[in-house]
């Protein structure tokens, strides 16, 4: 009794161990003397700079922070990324990949689109295919503290990222309840990814929201890693005297991340076949997308992407290519201005499939991450870190980029991937992907680009289902469609020869 009136002084002065709830407690002499002496060797001692005038629960938890480092490692990864080996010898083949490895729904038929759609839906059915969210990202260009995915673009209903996701999974397992005819929903396994600076807002926001009517144990929220933030010279950065500065170690992350947190084992048990993994930014994202799931899944790929067609030559987006015969991403600036021009013979850019990062995995893929995960390379991400020097104790906030945060990319898996277990999916841009990446004042991937790509595209599934659109004054005025009512453009003929008068809400289904 004595003993819990005790913690839960020291609990309210924020003295115990938050982790464990119990007292914190120095670190052992010894086991600081290791930990010290492993930093010494790596030239990264400075961490401990302040720690003899740290409190005990400052001393602890500065000691857990740095246990969980290996500062050799560190210094090969900042090394490797500060110092990139010059480009040696002879320059890489890039190919577009070939026709066996690319399908496009632009070009395809009805039939065959339909084709792929229900064998989705019958995937889904049978509680096969799961979704992975990457929601780790600090959203810094968007500066909104809030995670990106509680982000409200400014829709009629003010739905945010989160909500508009969740509703379309509930109408997606709605329609392949009744595909195939069951009895009760299948269940689409949704994981979000987030970070140390993610998790604990995103939790609370789906607890808030009741998980916008989905049932707690089928969104399964886990975390993703971090790394230290590294100087210009390759030193370790320190946050403040007791914690060192970390940032999430990249969407690449995931692969880790799904085995650490168990995410993989989960869907084992729940026997996952397919899995469609995208990012928390793109309004317009179809999760799960029967049609994508479809396709990947007769052609028995083990990583598909879907990709959207370059707008232009000078567009600087990432492409999916074949790089010495592999399936590969390359950036804007790898290619060169001919190349970036070129045409194929269908007079269409030779170059044009722009990187998405949204993906579908076989869950054989998944089986295999140990095999590959720790070989993808770290990228350098040059950031303006705020710091805390170890010479003087003072905080800076530097006005120019001081130092690296490494980064791994999701995409950066594709060239371990067989190039007859790959494939490339050519999705249409204004359906599927519009993203949310700039905050107020910029003129492209913003909110307003957001809202207005939902409520244009909300306009044309109605026009297409027999409805007349009209708007007094603003003609881009648009509609939004509810998630819950139609999951692609489906289920509207009910609004055949309604006029509807842009803005506006399509909230109700004809049943309702
Ligand atoms: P971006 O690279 O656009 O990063 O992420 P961001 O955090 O959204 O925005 P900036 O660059 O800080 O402005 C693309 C996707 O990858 C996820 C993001 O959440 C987003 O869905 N991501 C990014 C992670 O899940 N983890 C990371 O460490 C980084």
């Amino acid at each position: 009794m004595a003993g819990n009136l005790v913690n839960s002084l020291l609990e309210r002065l924020n003295l115990t161990s938050s982790t464990h709830g119990a007292p914190a407690q120095e670190p052992a002499e010894d086991e600081l003397k290791t930990l010290r002496q492993k930093y010494e060797k790596a030239k990264q001692e400075h961490v401990f700079a302040f720690y003899d005038q740290l409190n005990t629960q400052e001393k602890a938890s500065l000691f857990d922070q740095l246990s969980t480092f290996d500062p050799d490692r560190i210094n090969v990864l900042a090394d490797k990324a500060l110092h990139p080996p010059t480009a040696s010898g002879e320059e890489p083949s890039i190919e577009p990949l070939p026709e066996s490895a690319s399908a496009s729904v632009l070009d395809a038929s009805k039939e065959q689109t339909e084709e792929w759609y229900n064998a989705g839906l019958g995937h889904i059915a049978k509680n096969t295919v799961a979704l992975v969210l990457m929601a780790g990202g600090q959203g810094t260009r968007l500066g909104s503290s809030d995670p990106k995915g509680c982000f409200d673009i400014g829709l009629p209903s003010h739905k945010s990222l989160f909500q508009m996701q969740a509703e379309r999974i509930l109408k997606l397992q709605q329609l392949a309840k009744h595909h195939a005819s069951l009895s009760t929903e299948p269940i689409v396994p949704w994981y979000v990814m987030t970070s140390g600076p993610t998790r604990a807002p995103t939790e609370k926001y789906f607890e808030e929201h009741n998980y916008f009517g989905l049932s707690k144990e089928n969104v399964i929220i886990f975390e993703q890693g971090v790394l230290p933030c590294i100087s210009n010279e390759g030193k370790i950065l320190m946050e403040s005297k007791s914690k060192v500065a970390v940032a999430p170690d990249g969407n690449g992350g995931i692969y880790q991340a799904l085995l650490t947190s168990d995410a993989r084992s989960d869907m084992r048990k729940r026997g996952i076949e397919h899995i469609h993994a995208y990012c928390v930014d793109n309004c317009l994202v179809k999760v799960a997308d029967p049609v994508f799931v479809g396709f990947a899944a007769s052609k028995e790929v083990d990583i598909a992407t879907k990709v959207v067609r370059k707008r232009a030559a000078n567009e600087s987006v990432g492409l999916i290519v074949q790089k010495n015969g592999k399936p590969d991403v390359v950036e804007y600036s790898e290619i060169d201005q001919e190349m970036a021009e070129a045409k194929d013979s269908s007079g269409l850019l030779k170059f044009r499939a722009a990187n998405i990062v949204n993906h579908y995995y076989s869950f054989r893929c998944f089986d295999t991450i140990e095999e590959w995960a720790h070989k993808l390379p770290h990228h350098v991400a040059k950031k303006k870190i705020p710091y805390c020097d170890t010479e003087t104790g003072e905080s800076v906030k530097p006005e120019k980029p001081n130092g690296i945060k490494l980064e791994q990319f999701v995409f950066d898996v594709f060239p371990f991937i067989p190039m007859d277990k790959f494939a490339c999916f050519e999705v249409d841009r204004k359906e599927e992907f519009s993203p949310l990446k700039n905050g107020k004042g910029s003129t492209e991937d913003n909110a307003e680009t957001s809202k207005r790509d939902i409520m244009e595209q909300g306009a044309r599934w109605l026009r297409s289902a027999g409805a007349v659109v009209v708007s007094e004054g603003d003609n881009a005025a648009g509609v939004e469609v509810s998630p819950l009512i139609s999951y692609g453009g489906e289920g509207l003929d009910y609004l055949r020869g309604r006029e509807i008068k842009a803005p506006a809400v399509i909230e109700r289904s004809k049943d309702e």
